[in-house]
């Protein structure tokens, strides 16, 4: 026998023994699937493009909170539907509002400290001073909005050198969006061609398209070192990262002036002065990756959504530049100031982000003690799933959930129509603190990209399909082709 079989057989035996002797089960755990010893149903979706639809075919059977085991003696539940995630997050918020802690990728990649997978006093400390600071780089201020303006300029002007011919345009939206993170974390831009910058947003792409809470690395660690696991790609981009981010801090040390603060890495800097115990280089240093990671990916997929729905739709992406015509011309910028006179481009916005369901899982939540829900007992340190898609595209609550419609977001008089069950962000003390800089950004950049252009399918070409690929933590579209024509 080799020395890799035996270290195998032990190490299954280690996982019998562990699961015998030390798994706690306690009575009246939520229902769910039949599972295998061991390894449980952690491999019931490996592979799949589609984990959050192979969780909901689930609930009918089994109701709105379901058990799922994952590896020995490790407890996966998932919440379904407005009602329960509302008695989780809300109701029950200071129960469930910690972060995993014993998932092993998450673990090492994110070390349990930061904004993103922090627990505890230091987390709050560290979530207040990070929307203080995107209040103060970002929003609310006339300053971002510049921001943002400029870079829909350049990215307009990048779009109209592609000449009209059928492009994908992903990576050039992604590479606008990156630069807005990067003005409010460093205080500058960069090119698109950027050899660095290019690095940097590989790597963001390469972590929150892997990272999830159902992925089985997480659970049997001794998979992460098997050859085909993602494991040491998505290290390998956090290495690039901390490169990055460490070179920057370095420069930002080197030139800071506590009277001019330029950026979050000073404003850190000028805090870390002051000798609070949570400001430390660490914490600063896992807050900027968390933005960075946070803030990129998931909005530049709300965008790539954004066109992929208007070149299918183009009666919504006529309306939306007829509201833009009478409302703004097509001398000016769009500006945050035209967003109440612009309805029905904040609807077709919203329900993008509603029919994409681009996090469809939301971000891993834990219970730090037993702990009652529902009318079950949900065992410490479990990892626990809210899944957003499961509200965003309830029948119950959406008429034709399927389909592209903004007009669900207005009043038949066409103003706006709040709509309880849209909750893209989730709710509650870990709900997205970006929600703000996103809903900002994508109104600036497709008003002012819908001003100058038409998105079109190239001609000849098929409808692309509007099928969403699961990966990681977002739902992606897949690659298409455009034609982005001058009005
Ligand atoms: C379309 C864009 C975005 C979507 C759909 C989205 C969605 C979400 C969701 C569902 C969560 C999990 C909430 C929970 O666990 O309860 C989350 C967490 C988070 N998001 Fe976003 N997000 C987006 C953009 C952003 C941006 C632009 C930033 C940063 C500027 C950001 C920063 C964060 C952070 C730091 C957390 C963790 C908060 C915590 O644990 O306290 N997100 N986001």
């Amino acid at each position: 026998m080799s020395t890799i079989e035996v270290l195998l057989i032990a190490l299954v035996l280690l996982i019998i023994v562990y699961t015998l002797v030390l798994r706690r089960s306690p009575k009246n755990l939520p229902p769910g699937p039949r599972s295998l010893p061991i390894v449980g149903n952690l491999f019931e979706f490996t592979g799949s493009r589609q984990v959050y639809k192979d969780f909901l075919k689930y609930r009918e059977k089994y109701g709105d909170v379901i058990r799922f085991s994952f590896g020995p003696s490790r407890d996966f539940f998932v919440v379904f539907g407005r009602k329960a995630i509302h008695k989780g997050l809300i109701e029950q918020g200071n129960d469930f509002k910690f972060r995993p802690s014993n998932l092993y990728l998450i673990n090492k990649l994110f070390h349990g400290k930061g904004v993103l997978f922090g627990n505890g006093e230091s987390h709050q400390k560290l979530r207040k001073f990070t929307l203080d600071s995107l209040i103060t780089f970002g929003l609310g201020k006339k300053k971002l909005e510049e921001r943002i303006k400029d870079e829909a300029r350049i990215l307009a002007d990048e779009l109209e050198s592609y000449g009209g011919k059928p492009r994908d345009i992903r990576k050039t939206l992604k590479g606008a969006v990156a630069n807005i993170i990067a003005g409010i974390v460093y205080g500058s831009r960069f090119d698109y061609g950027d050899p660095d910058f290019l690095l940097l947003i590989r790597s963001i792409e390469a972590i929150f398209t892997t990272i999830a809470g159902h992925l089985p690395e997480n659970f049997l660690p001794f998979l992460a070192y098997l050859p085909n696991s993602k494991t040491r790609q998505v290290l390998n981009a956090a290495g690039d990262m901390t490169i990055f981010a460490r070179r920057k801090i370095k420069e930002h040390r080197e030139t800071f002036d506590p009277k001019n603060i330029r950026d979050f890495v000073d404003l850190y800097l000028k805090a870390e002065q002051q000798e609070d115990e949570i400001v430390t280089e660490e914490n600063m240093f896992r807050d900027i990756i968390d933005l960075s990671i946070a803030g990129t990916e998931s909005t530049a997929t709300a965008l790539a959504w954004a066109v992929l729905y208007l070149i299918i739709n183009p009666d919504v992406q006529d309306k939306c530049q007829k509201e833009i015509l009478e409302n703004v011309g097509s001398v000016r910028a769009v500006s945050l100031s035209d967003k109440e006179q612009l309805q029905y481009l904040d609807a077709t916005i919203k329900e993008t982000l509603r029919l994409a369901s681009i996090v469809p899982l939301g971000v891993p939540h834990t219970v730090l003690k037993d702990t009652q829900f529902d009318g079950y007992t949900i065992p410490k340190d479990s990892t626990i799933i809210f899944h957003v898609n499961s509200v965003l595209a309830d029948p119950e609550v959406w008429k034709k959930p399927d389909e592209f419609h903004p007009e669900r977001f207005l009043t038949e008089e066409g103003k706006k129509n709040k709509r309880d069950f849209f909750l893209p962000f989730l709710l509650g003390l870990r709900s997205c603190p970006g929600k703000p800089l996103v809903t900002t950004e994508l109104f600036l950049f497709l008003g002012n990209l819908l001003q100058r252009f038409t998105f079109k399918i190239p001609p000849g070409c098929q409808t692309p399909s509007v099928e969403r690929v699961h990966k990681g933590l977002t739902c992606q579209p897949h690659p298409y082709q455009v034609c982005v024509v001058p009005n």
